[in-house]
């Protein structure tokens, strides 16, 4: 059975996209793993900023091994992604060609955070095969939790299709 880690910094909306996408993966038969990006000091955001390079984060992986795709989300604050999930990203061992797919929330202003997050993963061998933008100046809503669904729809081929060549580094 295919397995997904679904890793997402925990704000009202970013969760609720993670889980429309676990339901998704769910129904395709993947298993996947929902994952909370923690800190181990819990920052404020301008901290965070402040900080970006030395965070630490409170549950690290180790292994991307065990998972055929990978999604990260984040909400967007200051027009970029949350530091804690750069760091996240940074932290993640080395893999080639794994697929990875992005996603931001927020109010309308998306900035570079996709682009942001999408960098850092190129850095490590991440094969990103979609990136979305998920925003409302409004509670998301059943009728906006459809456009997850409509994404990854849009990505159901790329999803099924076999890994090729992953060679996991460390
Ligand atoms: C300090 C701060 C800065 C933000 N900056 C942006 C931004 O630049 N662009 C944007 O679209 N949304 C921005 N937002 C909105 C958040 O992205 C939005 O609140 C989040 O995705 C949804 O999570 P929530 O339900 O926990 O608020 C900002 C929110 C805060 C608190």
């Amino acid at each position: 059975m295919a397995k997904v880690l679904i890793a997402y910094y925990p704000s009202g909306e970013t969760t609720k996209v993670a889980e429309r996408f676990n339901l998704n993966f769910k129904n395709i038969n993947f298993k996947s793993e929902l994952k909370e990006i923690k800190l181990i000091e819990d920052l404020e955001m301008r901290k965070q900023f402040k900080r970006e390079k030395k965070l630490k984060l409170l549950n690290e992986i180790t292994s991307l091994s065990k998972y055929d795709l990978i999604i990260v989300g984040t909400p967007i604050v200051a027009f970029t992604s949350v530091p804690a999930v750069n760091a996240f990203i940074r932290s993640l061992p080395k893999f080639e060609n794994k697929k990875v797919i992005l996603y931001a929330t927020g109010i309308g202003l998306p900035g570079k955070a996709v682009k942001k997050m999408s960098s850092l993963f190129s850095m490590n061998g991440g094969k990103v095969i979609g990136s979305k933008v998920f925003s409302s100046i409004f509670d998301f809503d059943e009728k906006k939790l459809k456009e997850v669904d409509v994404f990854f729809e849009t990505l159901k081929k790329e999803i099924l299709s076999k890994n090729k060549n992953i060679k996991a580094k460390k």
